[in-house]
């Protein structure tokens, strides 16, 4: 059985440093893509606060399709440059939105959705997928947690 579970009163930055750790061992020694992505989209949901959607989306074929993820069912296939999630994949750069009605193109998956945050993973070069985290909270995610969830995909971007 797996204990990995956030400690009350933790700061922002031990609260990453515990994700990360927990992270790295649930995958260390599983070379299943999808096993690993469930476990670590859990992981997220189990950890982060104020989410209503934490998942992947795999890059496969030059568009973004959907992985393992908890939260309300969600649009299949986003293209390249189409909402937050594909902007971060054809930019391969980090996207903080602390609120979603301002982004254009934002694609609304579950309408209760105020801030997102999505994450490129990126091996040798090429983004291979990304994570996004949304939050019914208008700002939910702050530069702390865009570095926190960068970490994690440098981390498990052999693994998934
Ligand atoms: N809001 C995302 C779509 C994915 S859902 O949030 C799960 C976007 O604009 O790309």
């Amino acid at each position: 059985m797996f204990t990995f579970a956030p400690t009350e009163g933790q700061s922002k930055a031990e609260l990453h440093t515990d994700l990360l750790e927990a992270a790295r061992a649930l995958i260390q020694d599983e070379p299943d893509a999808v096993a690993n992505m469930a476990n670590l989209a859990a992981l997220l949901w189990q950890f982060l606060p104020d989410l209503n959607w934490a998942g992947f989306y795999r890059m496969i074929d030059g568009e973004l399709v959907l992985g393992p993820f908890i939260g309300k069912p969600a649009c299949i296939r986003i293209p390249l440059g189409r909402g937050v999630c594909g902007t971060a994949a054809s930019t391969g750069a980090t996207q903080l939105v602390p609120d979603v009605h301002a982004f254009p193109g934002h694609i609304a998956c579950d309408a209760a959705s105020r801030s997102e945050l999505v994450v490129p993973v990126i091996r040798n070069g090429a983004v291979i997928a990304v994570i996004d985290l949304d939050s019914p909270s208008p700002a939910c995610f702050d530069a702390e947690d865009a570095h926190g969830v960068e970490a994690l995909a440098a981390a498990i971007a052999s693994r998934i």
